[in-house]
Formats: C-alpha cells, sequence, structure tokens
C-alpha cells in the first residue's frame, strides 16, 4: 500500500516511539553481500553482510555518507534498531539450547498492524471461538484463572487448560501456558505438558503502520526427531485462523486510548495490561 508523502509523513511520526526497539526486519538467510530491501517502521532499509557482520542502512539516494543504523543477527532473524534501543532483544535462551529443536515454523506478512497482531495472541479466550477443535471447545469455553504480573521487560502471564488432541500433546492433559511478554511484538510462550516442553517465540516487525511481518520459531525437548511438517502445518492453520479475524479488526490500529473499546473484567486483563504497559512507553496507537 502506497501513501501520499504527508499521510507517510503522519504515519511515521505516529510510529516514532517504536524507532528505541529492536525489530525483526528479515530472516538471516536471506540477507547475504547483495543488499536486501526490507522497510520498518514506514522507512525503507537496506541490509547486507561484510566482513561477518549484517548491516542495516537507509535506503535514500544519494548512498553516501548515511549513517549505519544497528543491526543485529539473533535467533535467525536480522534485527534493526533506529535509535537508541531502551531494551534488549527478547531473549530466546531454548533456541541455542542442544537438548531443545529449533525451527522456523511461519513467516508471513498481514495486512493488519503489529499492535493488533500482538493483543490477538494474548487473547485467551478467542481459542474455543476462532480455533475450535485445536485449540478450544465452543461447549467449553470457560476461561481459567490467569497470572499475571507486570516484569522490567513488558509482562508475564500463566494458566493452565486441558490439552485437546494436537501435534504437541494426546487429548486430556493440563498443559501449563506460561508467556514472556516483550515490548512492543515479541512473546516467548512455553506449553509445558507431561512430554516436556513447547516453547513458542512470535515476534511481529512494524513495516508499516497498518502492515506487518510475522514469525514464529517453535523450540522443543520432546519428540525431537518428528518430522515437523505436521507442526508447522498446525502453528500455519492456527496463525491462517487468525488473520481472518484480525485483518478485520477495526480500528486498524491498536487504540492506545483505553476508553474507545469496551472492556470487560476478568481476561482481558492481559490485552489491558498490554496496552496500559504501551501508553506508559509512550506509544501511540499501534
Ligand atoms: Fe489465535
Amino acid at each position: 500500500m502506497t501513501m501520499a508523502p504527508a499521510a507517510a509523513t503522519d504515519a511515521r511520526s505516529q510510529l516514532a516511539p517504536l524507532r528505541r526497539y529492536w525489530h525483526p526486519v528479515e530472516d538471516s538467510a536471506a540477507v547475504g553481500n547483495r543488499p536486501t530491501a526490507v522497510t520498518l517502521l514506514e522507512e525503507d532499509l537496506v541490509l547486507f553482510r561484510s566482513q561477518g557482520r549484517v548491516h542495516a542502512l537507509a535506503d535514500s539516494r544519494p548512498k553516501a555518507c548515511v549513517d549505519p543504523y544497528r543491526a543485529e543477527d539473533r535467533y535467525g532473524l536480522v534485527w534493526v534498531a533506529l535509535e537508541d534501543p531502551v531494551a534488549d532483544i527478547a531473549p530466546f535462551p531454548e533456541y541455542t539450547d542442544s537438548s531443545y529443536r529449533s525451527y522456523l515454523s511461519v513467516t508471513s506478512s498481514w495486512n493488519a498492524s503489529a499492535g493488533r497482531f500482538t493483543e490477538n495472541g494474548l487473547d485467551i479466550t478467542h481459542f474455543a471461538w476462532v480455533h475450535p477443535g485445536a485449540l478450544g471447545d465452543r461447549d467449553d469455553a470457560e476461561c481459567p484463572a490467569i497470572d499475571i504480573h507486570v516484569t522490567s521487560y513488558g509482562f508475564e502471564y500463566a494458566y493452565s487448560r486441558e490439552s485437546l488432541e494436537s501435534p504437541f500433546a494426546t487429548g486430556g492433559q493440563t498443559i501449563h501456558s506460561r508467556t514472556m511478554h516483550h515490548l512492543p511484538f515479541t512473546r516467548r510462550r512455553i506449553l509445558t505438558s507431561d512430554a516436556g516442553h513447547s516453547v513458542q517465540y512470535v515476534t511481529a516487525s512494524p513495516t508499516r503502520a497498518r502492515q506487518c511481518k510475522i514469525w514464529m520459531i517453535e523450540s522443543r525437548n520432546h519428540h525431537v526427531t518428528d518430522p515437523i511438517e505436521p507442526y508447522i502445518d498446525f502453528s500455519r492453520e492456527l496463525l491462517e485462523q487468525d488473520r481472518q479475524i484480525v485483518e478485520s479488526q477495526r480500528p486498524e490500529m491498536l487504540p492506545i486510548d483505553l476508553t474507545t473499546e469496551l472492556h470487560l473484567r476478568g481476561p482481558d486483563q492481559v490485552a489491558l495490561t498490554y496496552r496500559r504497559l504501551l501508553a506508559d512507553a509512550g506509544v501511540a496507537d499501534v
């Protein structure tokens, strides 16, 4: 979607507080010695490698004398911060733990803001309605008790639920779900079942105000020799079900003014905490 110059400037200034965070921009494997074009926060960038490091520059013309942005290779992704970052890249210790098998599960581009994408993943009440049979049961859509607390990096919440049959678990056992949410758009979710731990590292890149690119990287310390395709198919199908909902949400940007949407107590406390912390961080609608 191409915007008129004035609209693009408005979108850039609205997104400006996000320049102080690391964001994923591309698969590490896709970036080599030749320039790779990416967009972050309505800015066009080029990535390339030289002398064993990844670099990010503004794709401005003429190219001479542009200061490089901070760029890092982490967890199979290239990350960029457009200004001095106020937080580290969300840690993912399982990714480098040899007792876990880790792989890129899903990557895609969404016609939705990174905030809308992210909040959907925090909403545990949608499982029964958007993912019936996979993550929830419409006849038993009661919400579990959630334990949530604010941390230095964002917030953490945990709950337990009974599993349905999936590649990750046999049905009828208790799954403990613990999510560490790193502001603004990265979560690491550890699902503990009888078999062991399954970890989902999900992150969104705010390419444009109303578009994002998303990645899900999975790690688990059980069934490590299984073919990964059924796991990937399962995750991809769930995210496609989410996409149908999220791309049609209005307003398109997540409203950080909490009076503009009706909120209920209970399970919505996770999303409310998320929006409050974004507001505290000076982030406007995302
Ligand atoms: Fe979902």
